[in-house]
């Protein structure tokens, strides 16, 4: 099984991530950083613990991450796209407290899955930045990075330039795939065709697969009536986030360009994701190429979202 770590901020799409991730028979989550993003850290962490509560796997660690971006700026939510609680309607119960363990523990899950271990990071920057400015060169112990975020040539989501997590925190997001080895990087040239549609809903909802079936018709009301607003005539959700968790055990749904990555940092294109993308790009060295998805094979992604989506119990992977 591919051992994931998972950088976020659930959030309606990274939730459903979360869901593909504990169903999934060949992907074992061994920890989720919650981060500021689409919501508070704080809610990000209950919303994930509350996920976890549902599987019934709750030893799986819920690690403390960051707050605000690097810069110190303000940075917005966003209750409209993803509920005041991040959930859409749905609020976790107050019990559910969200225990959280400190950053040091991605290193030792690091340690721990030396040479094996993904991660992937399809919430702001900043968390994975950080461990790359405290874990130095013990980041070199992890196999690879899955990105979501970017915008490449095409237009941003939360500004004419930027993708969301980019533009949220840039510097962060610059010195992850400078630093990264391996970077794969999943942005909204890709997952923006990467739509859940209500008759894929009705699928996977028909009846109560698992202990999360009941979340995905809520959310996905909530999250496609904002979608509506957004982009009018859109046929369904995107799926941001799950594109990056699919594509770490099907890479074959994707076409990839290599090219070298940087994130601009100030001004009116702030988080704009660029790279060269000429017939005859400038040479680059190896080491700093970067794989971009550029095309998405949908039909075989949604059908392997609905395979897994209706998996009938995230613990029986294990059993
Ligand atoms: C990304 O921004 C967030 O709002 C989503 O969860 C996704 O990670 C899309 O731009
Ligand atoms: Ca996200």
């Amino acid at each position: 099984m591919v051992k994931v770590l998972f950088f976020g901020d659930p959030g309606i799409d990274d939730s459903l991530a979360i869901m593909y991730g504990l169903l999934h028979p060949e992907i074992e989550i061994v920890g989720i950083v919650t981060g500021y993003g689409n919501v508070k850290q704080e809610q990000a962490t209950q919303n994930a613990s509350y996920l976890l509560d549902l599987a019934k796997k709750q030893d799986i660690p819920i690690i403390a991450g960051a707050k605000g971006p690097l810069s110190g700026e303000f940075t917005p939510f966003y209750p409209e796209i993803h509920g005041e609680e991040g959930l859409g309607p749905i609020r976790p119960p107050d019990t559910i407290k969200g225990e959280l363990l400190n950053f040091d523990e991605v290193f030792k899950i690091i340690d721990r899955y030396e040479g094996e271990l993904i991660i992937v990071d399809v919430g702001r920057s900043t968390s994975l930045a950080l461990a790359f400015i405290l874990g130095g060169d013990q980041m070199e112990k992890v196999k690879a990075f899955y990105l979501m975020g970017g915008a490449f040539l095409v237009p941003g989501n939360v500004t004419a330039y930027a993708e969301a997590n980019f533009h949220g925190d840039p510097i962060a997001s610059k010195l992850v795939i400078e630093k990264g080895k391996n970077v794969r990087i999943f942005p909204l040239n890709v997952t923006q065709h990467a739509l859940l549609t209500p008759a894929v809903v009705d699928y996977i909802t028909q009846r109560t697969f698992n202990s999360m079936t009941p979340l995905v018709k809520p959310i996905f009301d909530y999250y496609f009536e904002a979608y509506k607003k957004l982009v009018p005539g859109i046929k369904g959700t995107p799926l941001h986030d799950v594109v990056a968790m699919s594509g770490i055990v099907n890479p074959s749904f994707f076409k990839y360009l290599e090219r070298s990555v940087t994130v601009q940092l100030y001004g009116e294109s702030k988080g704009e994701s660029i790279a060269d993308f000429r017939p005859k790009p400038e040479e680059e060295p190896v080491e700093s190429l970067d794989r971009i998805a550029v095309q998405i094979n949908y039909d075989k992604f949604i059908k392997d979202f609905m395979k897994i989506m209706t998996m009938t119990s995230p613990t029986s992977k294990l059993e």
